[in-house]
């Protein structure tokens, strides 16, 4: 098949990429660069140096003509969705109804979207959420992906359609100066023998996941037919606290972390059920956390 993939110079996209050409698909990534890295797309995909809001993407898709889009391509910090609620739409929102409309233009059988489950349920009401549970979010970040979803649902009734709520997605290639990605973040910081800042009490939870078995579940979204929904994460909470002293086992690390007021727009604890995953899709996770951990120092520190 030929897939093509937006955001897949990015983190997690450049691992989907990596996964659909390891089974034997044809890949065109469409991505802009502004977080994504030209080196980390496979060498055996076509890179459309591209945003997904120009007019130009209807060039890539008459030329290319997808059977498959996967679509990663986001602002994917909810700090800076907070700053700036605006700039998050025209590329969340905006970006994402323009590539829709030309998935139904080109006749492109199924979108593969990549959402959130860590910031669309807000503070939840039961721990690990499922997808019923209620919508409210508490970022801008997380408002603009549930539009997305929908979007993605409404012009898929002349497609079919997957949606997939990550959680903490953390591994190889995240960025460790960015605003998101706490694993890499902390990392980068105790290699380098500095004390990472957690905002707040250390006492919020996240569920982590690792990125190649989100990359897994992509493949296993792709393949399916439903036009169906789910999270995808490990079901556990993990304390940021937690985190900091695994990393620091796995770093050498040997000082305390600053800590910093919390950051509006982050949720308080969340871990998703991710049950429906194992139905539909036969996916579950399969890297432990502290493997998981382990892989990510490990490549932290080849890159230093
Ligand atoms: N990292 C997580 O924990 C997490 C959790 C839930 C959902 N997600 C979603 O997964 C996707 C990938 O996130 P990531 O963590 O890999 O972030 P990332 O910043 O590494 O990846 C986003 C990619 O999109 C590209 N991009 C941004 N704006 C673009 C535009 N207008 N046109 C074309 N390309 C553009 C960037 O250059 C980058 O390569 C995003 O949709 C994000 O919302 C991530």
């Amino acid at each position: 098949m030929k897939i093509l993939v937006t955001g897949g110079a990015g983190f997690i996209g450049s691992h989907v990429v990596d996964a659909y050409v390891g089974a034997g698909h044809q890949v065109v990534v469409v991505d802009n660069l502004t977080t994504g890295r030209r080196e980390q797309v496979n060498a055996a995909a076509q890179l459309y140096a591209l945003d997904i809001r120009s007019p130009e993407l209807r060039d890539v898709f008459e030329r290319e003509r997808p059977d498959v889009v996967n679509h990663h391509a986001a602002q994917a910090s909810v700090t800076a969705s907070v700053a700036d609620p605006r700039a998050d739409a025209e590329i969340n929102v905006m970006g994402t109804l323009n590539l829709c409309s030309l998935c139904v233009q080109f006749s492109v059988r199924r979108i593969v979207f990549a959402s959130t489950g860590g910031a669309i349920y807000g503070d939840p009401q039961r721990i690990p959420a499922d997808e019923q549970h209620p919508t409210t979010p508490l970022s801008p970040y997380g408002i603009h992906k549930l539009v997305g979803e929908h979007y993605v649902r409404y012009f898929g009734s002349g497609l079919t359609w997957a949606v997939l709520r990550y959680a903490n997605v953390y591994g190889p290639r995240q960025d460790p100066h960015g605003e998101a990605g706490v694993v890499a973040i902390f990392t980068r910081a105790m290699l380098d023998g500095k004390a990472p800042t957690i905002f707040g009490d250390g006492k919020q939870t996240r569920d982590f996941i690792y990125v190649e078995d989100v990359a897994r579940a992509n493949l296993l979204a792709t393949d399916a037919t439903a036009s169906d929904l789910a999270n995808i994460g490990t079901g556990a909470e993990t304390s940021v606290n937690d985190l900091a002293r695994h990393l620091a086992s796995f770093t050498g690390f040997r000082g305390d972390p600053l800590h910093a007021a919390p950051r509006p727009g982050e949720v308080h604890r969340i871990a998703l059920d991710v049950s429906k995953a194992r139905r539909w899709l036969a996916w579950s996770p399969q890297t432990s956390l502290m493997d998981g951990l382990r892989k990510t120092a490990t490549w932290l520190q080849s890159t230093r």
